[in-house]
């Protein structure tokens, strides 16, 4: 078992129990990690502070990643109190529910800008901002969430698609300038999981299924199942492992039809 103890991390994406980042904080929690856990706005502050309560004197801070200015103060307030920052976990995902549910080719403008902004710029600021924390280790590991409509049309998940695709990228040029830091950078891409995100995605239900009746393990995956592999790669064991995209997804990737 993955030893955390003494290591400290950042979770970004924890919106309720059923959040995908938050089986992840609690796997790492129960290998001794600490954490800081963020919320996005005032709405989901009580949420957060809830789940968190029996976590290790757990740092939770506001945060908002089209904010700069909530960015830079994270990573002040991790530094003041970690003295260093071992690994992030960026889960933030967003789309307007209007691109997840016309047709893609009425993607708009502001729609695109704000889905690729939230889901896949962020990483990079992220990145930018944990780098001299995790250099103050000798190292580090980052870890993002993305799925297989990057590569592939799944029905209404339109610009998401596209966003992801952006970030699987951006995982691998991210990995290449900061591996001489000794800082890793991975995705886990996930089967799908029905979180307050994937309730977007109109017809999600039916994506489920199809997940059932077509991978080859006849099953979708638990969060639980995500938080394990990511503990793989954020931990000792995954140390050779980086610019790599895992797919957590009972096989479904494999399919050919
Ligand atoms: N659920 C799935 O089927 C599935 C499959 C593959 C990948 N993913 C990815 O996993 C990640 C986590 O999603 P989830 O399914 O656990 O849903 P979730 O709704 O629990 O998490 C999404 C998180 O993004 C955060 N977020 C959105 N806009 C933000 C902003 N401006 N600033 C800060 N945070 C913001 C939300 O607060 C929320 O915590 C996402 O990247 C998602 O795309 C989900």
């Amino acid at each position: 078992m993955s030893d955390f103890t003494g290591k400290t991390g950042l979770i970004v994406g924890v919106a309720n129990k059923r959040s995908i980042a938050w089986a992840i904080a609690e796997a790492l929690s129960a290998r001794g990690a600490r954490l800081a856990v963020t919320y996005q706005g005032e709405r989901l502050e009580e949420n957060v502070r809830e789940l968190t309560a029996p976590l290790t004197e757990p740092l939770i801070l506001p945060l908002d990643v089209t904010s700069d200015e909530q960015i830079a103060s994270v990573f002040e307030q991790i530094d003041a109190t970690f003295a260093g920052l071992d690994f992030l976990v960026h889960g933030a995902a967003f789309a307007r529910r209007e691109e997840l549910a016309a047709p893609f080719v009425q993607t708009t403008r502001e729609g695109f800008r704000l889905s690729l902004d939230i889901s896949a710029y962020s990483l990079i600021a992220l990145a930018r901002g944990a780098a001299p924390l995790m250099e103050k280790r000798g190292g580090g590991s980052i870890l993002t969430l993305t799925y297989l409509g990057s590569d592939r049309v799944f029905p209404n998940y339109n610009v998401m698609g596209v966003a992801k695709a952006a970030l699987e990228s951006s995982v691998r040029y991210l990995a290449a300038d900061l591996g001489p830091a000794n800082i890793r950078v991975n995705a886990i891409s996930s089967g799908p999981i029905k979180t307050l995100a994937a309730s977007g995605i109109s017809g999600f239900s039916s994506i489920l299924q199809h997940y059932r009746d077509r991978a080859p393990l006849r099953r979708t995956v638990e969060t639980s199942e995500v938080a394990d592999a990511a503990v793989f790669l954020l931990g000792p064991a995954g140390r050779g492992v980086t610019a790599e995209v895992l797919m957590v997804d009972g096989g479904y990737h494999a399919s050919g039809m």
